[in-house]
């Protein structure tokens, strides 16, 4: 059990400097080089030995295409991200190993041998990577509300990640999405505080481990982006987008009860770093909001990890220059900044403030004894190199990992009508399958997948829908390329790749193609299933009626047999709608639970198929 408590801190530093005195610590061997010691002991030791530039390189985030290992050793950097997409050529796993070990090898040849963190966004398994598992996005493992099994999905995205060396996650986002035109809808886990409640601890677990490990086969987690992402005002956004980092104009009470749980499960979860949001909360900039990071994130929930900026986060503050950005932003409580190309600005930013006065030493120290003690957790001072084991075990997107993935597609699916029973369909049956999603493993994935936005086609490796529902028919039906011939049509229909602001969207219409095809298949009598892979509700009041049945399957990812493996009733549908399906998007803000909220399906909605048990 790890003391965590800021009452030992005295006795541990008393105890460190008769340690000292009396040499019972080893005299050649520093503290905090000595595994054994306690982790507050190690980090009051090695902060005693840093300068301020080395402090300053602690706080400071670099990306890996404006960075080389030279200067992540000349500048003390303290971490390397992957930004969206951003990858080593070819992108493969031993390229990442080879890239993330020549950045550890230059931080491990500095004064102090401080390791880095190595960060990337692995939001639905290790997205970034080609050839890795593809799970669901956040929305439909909120429909699965199975904590049991996101456990097992984090573990597994731990593993693919680590396999390539990379360290920390920036997930899970614990977004509570209220407005689902906003283009960040896929990431939160769904509109009621009741499923972070449910899930997100149990995912960290997976991601970090039981016990907060955070090394070996775990990694460092982030919980994101606080506070309030999911909350803020249509029309309010930032950097020119219409929701996405805008502002959250709820009262404190609201905020506390619906944005504020998922950090208090992923606390209790021992999470390494917390990420700030990119929005304001009653207009000011959460990433100098020093109320909620310092008072309290970190002083009334006792965060004892690291306070993480978002990309470039600091530079939306509305200050006159950087400098004064920068010493807001940090005097906010922010401990390190992902400053992805212009870190060397930051760095000398930073060290004029603190010279200047005007943030202080003792500021400084708060965040890199957090930052420090989080490497020390992870174990990263014993083991800071990729280990080649896992890669040679061959673990990335390997057939055990993808048959969780696909656990978790059928999980996530959503029985929204069956009208006569359509659904379970026979495997005897005539299928016609359509639509603009059924055979696209891009569009499967959405966006954070190979690329930021995501991307359309063959991205890389998996089962499309459509692939799916021929392999469950090829010993008895058949698929048909004429209406005429079939017995029901399986209509996939929904959303192209997108990715934050890009994604926002005040209409939520189907794709025209679609749209016609649906009307061709109705005019020709044939009952149909429609599928609708998107990362949130679609408008669709108007279109019900022609179809039979219809089934939200959100962002499935690579694994599409899921799909089948219900549709033929295999398994029977056990997903709930985690976010309200409203009939227009007239009525936003919702006003949940009013007496003249009237949706289509409303919140926890979700039907099973009568399999003749
Ligand atoms: C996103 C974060 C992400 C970061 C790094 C930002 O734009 O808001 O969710 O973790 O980029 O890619
Ligand atoms: C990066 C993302 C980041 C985004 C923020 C992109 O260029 O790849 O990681 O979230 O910029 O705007």
């Amino acid at each position: 059990m790890r003391r965590r408590s800021w009452v030992v801190l005295p006795c541990l530093l008393l105890a460190l400097l008769i340690g000292g005195v009396i040499g019972i610590t080893g005299a050649e061997v520093p503290v905090y080089k000595d595994a054994s010691a306690p982790v507050a002991l190690r980090v009051e030791d090695l902060l005693s030995r840093m300068t301020l530039a080395e402090k300053i390189g602690q706080m400071t985030q670099a990306e890996r295409g404006a960075i080389k290992p030279e200067e992540v050793q000349k500048y003390y950097i303290g971490s390397v991200l992957s930004g969206g997409g951003s990858a080593p050529w070819p992108n493969t796993p031993q390229s990442w190993v080879r890239m993330y070990d020549d950045y550890q090898k230059a931080a491990m040849s500095t004064r102090l041998a401080i390791p880095i963190l190595y960060g990337t966004d692995a939001v639905h398994g290790h997205n970034n990577l080609r050839g890795a598992t593809i799970f669901p996005h956040n929305i439909g493992l909120g429909a699965t509300r199975d904590p049991e099994l996101l456990e097992r999905i984090g573990r597994i995205t731990a593993l693919e990640t680590r396999a390539t060396g990379a360290n920390w996650t920036f997930s899970p986002c614990v977004a509570v999405v209220r407005d689902i035109r906003w283009g960040r809808t896929y990431e939160s886990f769904g509109e009621n505080p009741e499923l972070q409640r449910l899930l997100v601890g149990a995912y960290i677990k997976g991601l970090q481990g039981p016990d907060g490990e955070m090394g070996g086969e775990y990694v460092v987690a982030t919980a994101k982006h606080f506070l309030g992402d999911g909350g803020a005002t249509w029309g309010t956004g930032d950097a020119g987008f219409r929701i996405d980092r805008g502002n959250v104009a709820v009262s404190e009470e609201e905020l506390r009860a619906v944005h504020l749980p998922g950090y208090e499960e992923a606390i209790k979860a021992q999470v390494g770093t917390i990420m700030v949001a990119f929005n304001s909360y009653q207009g000011l900039k959460m990433h100098e909001h020093k109320y909620l990071i310092t008072d309290v994130l970190k002083n009334e929930l006792g965060f004892s990890g690291f306070v993480v900026t978002d990309w470039e986060g600091i530079r939306e503050i509305p200050a006159p220059d950087f400098y004064s950005k920068v010493v807001r932003a940090v005097n906010a409580g922010i401990d390190m900044f992902m400053e992805p190309n212009r870190w060397r600005e930051f760095v000398v930013t930073l060290e004029k403030a603190v010279q200047k006065g005007d943030v202080s030493e003792a500021r400084i120290d708060d965040a890199v004894r957090r930052i420090l003690r989080v490497k020390f957790q992870a174990g990263l001072f014993e083991a800071p190199y990729a280990d080649r084991d896992l890669l040679a075990q061959k673990v990335i997107g390997c057939d055990a990992h993808r048959v969780i993935a696909r656990e978790a597609v059928r999980k996530s699916l959503v029985l929204l009508k069956n009208e006569n029973n359509l659904l379970p369909l026979a495997k005897e049956s005539r299928i016609y399958i359509a639509g603009s999603n059924a055979d696209d493993i891009g569009n499967q994935c959405g966006g954070w997948t190979i690329t930021w936005q995501g991307k359309s086609g063959p991205i890389t490796t998996g089962t499309t829908i459509r692939a799916g529902i021929e392999a469950a028919v090829k010993n008895s039906g058949r698929i048909v390329s004429r209406l005429d011939a079939a017995d029901v049509a399986v209509v996939v229909v929904g959303e192209k790749p997108y990715a934050e602001g890009a994604g926002d969207n005040g209409r939520l219409t189907l794709d025209a193609t679609d749209l016609m095809v649906l009307k061709e298949i109705k005019a020709a009598g044939v009952p149909m299933v429609v599928i609708i892979v998107a990362g949130r509700p679609l408008m669709i009041s108007e279109y019900l009626d022609d179809w039979e049945a219809l089934v939200a399957a959100w962002l499935p990812g690579t694994e599409g047999q899921g799909v089948a493996d219900v549709l033929f009733g295999d398994y029977n549908f056990t997903g709930r709608l985690p976010l309200t399906w409203p009939k227009n998007l007239d009525r936003y803000p919702l006003n949940y639970g009013a007496a003249d909220y009237d949706p289509l399906f409303s919140y926890g909605y979700g039907l099973t198929m009568d399999l003749g048990e």
